[in-house]
């Protein structure tokens, strides 16, 4: 969610394009305005550029011939005051000497005004610009920094900040508290930004700054320590992002190459997970601390907690051990009852989202172990939970998730056979998951061959629809709930995911002439019931599409997956849901990658 950038030094004078490029990398995060402010020693210039919109319209503000060595770049999204050039950032102090870019909430902004910027007049409607303002306050009495520091100790919620004093350009003060910050260390020129992806053009270097700390960066030198002023020397890490596979190719949108890269996630987990000469890429404590639970929680948020919700019949299925899912948000300030001896899975794709963050925090606190699969190495979420192991499904840049979601599924997969084989579960034992998990892989390509199909289909169903409806039982029920948020988010078509029999209690007085119901049926033991549902639906005016697998299809169902191990069915299922969503975006003319009012990293809570 947002984003932000700022470099330190850039001799070859081209500071502004290293920002706006690097913005336009952030741009996946979702944001609704942008801004740069930057400094041009040499001439002796700076500036402040904003704009309402996309990073396009920023750049046709900026100067082409302008050079700058020095600056700091934001991309927005309001969570105080509309979208306006005014409320987006960068913003600048009351003199007029300071100037700052903040991502996250600050929660006491209003209290913070009230005592003690009673004098100051406020140009934008923001909760950032209490910061800036704040930091001119104190720099009446006391230096820079320390007045920087005064400011943080104040502030409650989260933030991501970079100031800069227009008295001092050659250095820039930095901060981070929940909100993700790492420092780019470059060859004569140091950097900072919200994600590796927006400097990776420029350094594979990084530091991943931790909740209070506070640096100063300069060209080729930097300190970071604590708000009480203890330093820390950091470790660098590398950042191994593949400039090429993040690109777009030759696909129109990034949501189509993500959906098609499905297989080959599926076959790099078999080859980094069950390779039998790189057992250890499961640390045998995770198992061994899995089987020592005696309850599963899984901790995630949107797609990544419907992944949560495939993986707990799994493990169920194939450990015994009784698992919980939760939506993060609620587990934060509403936690059930836990049980004696808990084991904590959290679920994120990105391994920045706040709600769940929010509650690894608690369980570090309780001491419980704790394990997250996400997307992102060296995320927030990552580092502090107990263990952490990768997706490697490459950067998913689509606001829409798709290989992440399947890469989880097929992870937690992975993760419930090695700990149900440990624990001498037979079934289990005799699984030969890198075969079945290869022909997850192989029907997931007949489905992506197919695509034309799913194009006549989001046509003949879903383009001018106001609603739709998914539905399924068991597990088909969860993928129904995935398949209706992903065709929501994207097509803006009101769409519910339902478990099949719960429709007649109430949901079904919404059916009229032509709304569109998609039965989801891969299990033999509820299929009947579940086109008993389809036909109560029919008989009052809904438009049926079937998605059978082939154990349970019939002649007229509108799409046919192939058969793989039941308990891995729902991989396969997803793919055809993906497509639609998909399909039914572009026939209704929306931007499939950058969903109206959503982000890819949800960095507040
Ligand atoms: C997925 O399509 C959504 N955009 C969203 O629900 C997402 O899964 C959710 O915000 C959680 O993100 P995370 O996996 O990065 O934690
Ligand atoms: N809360 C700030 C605002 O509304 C910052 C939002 C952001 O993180 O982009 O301006």
């Amino acid at each position: 969610m947002c984003g932000i950038v700022g470099v330190v030094g850039r001799q070859a004078n081209d500071a502004i394009d290293v920002l706006l490029n690097g913005l336009k990398r952030l741009e996946y995060r979702g944001y609704d305005s942008a801004g740069i402010y930057y400094v041009d020693s040499m001439n002796q210039t700076d500036q402040v550029v904003k704009a309402v919109g996309p990073i396009k319209h920023l750049e046709a503000e900026v100067n082409q011939e302008q050079r700058a060595q020095t600056g700091i770049g934001h991309t927005r999204w309001a969570t105080h005051g509309k979208a306006s050039l005014t409320n987006s950032h960068p913003h600048v102090s009351q003199n007029e000497r300071f100037v700052l870019v903040h991502n996250g909430v600050i929660e006491n902004a209003a209290a913070l005004k009230a005592t003690y910027l009673q004098d100051v007049t406020f140009t934008s409607e923001t909760d950032s610009e209490v910061i800036v303002q704040l930091v001119e306050h104190f720099a009446s009495t006391q230096d820079v920094f320390e007045a920087f520091k005064h400011t943080l100790t104040l502030l409650e919620g989260s933030y991501a900040v970079l100031l800069m004093d227009r008295e001092h350009t050659d250095e820039m003060y930095i901060a981070k508290h929940k909100s993700p910050l790492l420092l780019a260390v470059g060859e004569g020129f140091n950097g900072v930004c919200s994600d590796a992806l927006a400097m990776i053009e420029y350094t594979d270097q990084f530091i991943a700054l931790v909740d209070g700390d506070v640096a100063t960066i300069r060209p080729t030198s930097y300190e970071i320590s604590n708000l009480d002023g203890i330093e820390r020397t950091p470790e660098l890490f590398t950042a191994n992002i593949d400039q090429e596979a993040a690109g777009k190719g030759t696909y129109p949108y990034f949501m189509l190459k993500e959906i098609d890269e499905q297989p080959i996630v599926m076959r790099r987990l078999v080859e980094t997970y069950l390779n039998k000469e790189n057992e250890s890429a499961i640390d045998a404590s995770i198992v061994e601390q899995m089987m020592e639970a005696d309850r599963i929680y899984i901790i995630g948020c949107g797609t990544s907690y419907h992944a949560g919700l495939v993986g707990k019949k799994l493990i169920e299925e194939w450990t015994h051990i009784p698992v919980e899912v939760h939506i993060a948000s609620e587990f934060a300030y509403y936690p059930p009852i836990i049980s004696e001896r808990p084991f904590f899975i959290f679920l994120s794709q990105s391994g920045e989202t706040a709600d769940s963050r929010q509650v690894l925090v608690q369980t570090n606190e309780m001491n419980y172990p704790s394990l997250t699969l996400t997307n992102v190495v060296g995320s927030t979420l990552a580092r502090e939970a107990t263990y952490a192991l990768y997706l490697n499904a490459g950067v998913e840049v689509a606001v829409a998730s798709t290989k992440a979601y399947t890469a989880q599924v097929g992870l937690l997969a992975i993760l419930a056979q090695r700990v149900g084989d440990q624990r001498a579960i037979d079934a289990t034992s005799q699984i030969d998951l890198a075969h079945e998990l290869s022909m997850v892989s192989l029907a997931m390509e007949v489905v992506l061959e197919d695509k034309q199909q799913f194009e006549t289909l989001a046509h003949d169903f879903l383009a001018t629809t106001r609603k739709a409806f998914y539905i399924g039982r068991g597990v088909d029920y969860y993928s129904s709930i995935e398949s209706a948020l992903k065709l929501k988010e994207i097509s803006y078509i009101q769409t519910e995911g339902f478990a099949a029999g719960e429709l007649k209690h109430g949901t079904i007085s919404l059916i009229e002439e032509e709304t569109p119901v998609i039965g989801l049926i891969t299990e033999a033991h509820t299929a009947g019931q579940t086109r008993s549902n389809l036909s109560e639906v029919a008989s009052r005016g809904a438009h049926v599409l079937i998605i059978s697998n082939e154990t349970n299809a019939e002649p007229t169902d509108q799409y046919v997956i192939k058969n793989v191990h039941p308990t891995l069915q729902s991989l396969v299922t997803i793919l055809p849901t993906q497509l639609l969503a998909y399909y039914a975006t572009i026939e209704r003319g929306y931007d499939v990658d950058k969903p109206r009012n959503l982000a890819k990293s949800v960095t507040v809570e």
